[in-house]
């Protein structure tokens, strides 16, 4: 197993059905990229931004972390937004949480799992800023479904925020913000409703997502 064998295996079979299908593939990918979607994810196994979506090598930018968090602060996350809007100038941004999201069921639990502990504090913080709302929750699960739900409406305002998008939409670039939510157990995406193409769409839309819960 030192050499993982059957991966490379499998690489280039994919590689040859590839080359089958379009026997120019490869070539015209190593020329340039050009996106028009940019994916912020979450890192569980189960939500394959690609396939999930159909999306080809070369037709989605993805960025993903544990719990798809969006941070004002974090570096990594910031800079491929920056090169997504900026370099390849990409149409949407996609947040995309997912239902069952182990890290959001950490923070939810306050589980004690290590170091990402602290990363999840940013989940912590939707928890203690929407308490009322959750608590309303008698079931469990719903309680945790809601969570995975009001995560994605947050990351997409964050994602808002930035200087990166703000900048976008002052200088009339297209560029639209969505938040989704994919179901690990039917493979089936939900669109949350906040979708932004303008900075004074994202409060309403935000408003309007947590009414009701
Ligand atoms: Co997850």
């Amino acid at each position: 197993m030192r050499s993982l064998a059957h991966l490379l295996e499998n690489n280039r079979a994919w590689a040859v059905s590839m080359r089958e299908q379009d026997p120019a593939f490869f070539s015209k990918l190593a020329e340039q990229q050009s996106p028009e979607y940019l994916w912020i994810g979450c890192s569980d196994s189960r939500v394959p931004a690609n396939q999930i979506v159909g999306l080809l090598p070369g037709e989605l930018f993805v960025h993903r972390n544990v719990a798809n968090v969006v941070t004002h602060t974090d570096l990594n996350c910031l800079s491929v937004l920056q090169f997504a809007i900026d370099v390849l100038r990409v149409k949407h941004v996609i947040v995309c949480g997912h239902y069952g999201c182990g890290g959001v069921g950490a923070a939810l639990r306050q589980e004690r799992l290590g170091l990402v502990d602290n990363w999840l504090g940013h989940i912590r913080d939707i928890v203690g800023k929407h308490e009322r709302r959750l608590a309303g929750f008698r079931d469990d699960d719903a309680r945790f479904r809601r969570l995975c739900e009001l995560n994605v409406i947050e990351q997409v305002v964050n994602v808002s925020q930035t200087t990166i998008v703000r900048d976008a939409w002052v200088r009339h670039q297209s560029l639209m913000l969505h938040g989704w939510i994919y179901g690990i157990h039917d493979g089936l995406l939900r669109d949350l409703q906040i979708t932004a193409e303008r900075p004074e769409e994202i409060e309403p839309l935000y408003t309007a997502c947590l009414a009701g819960s």
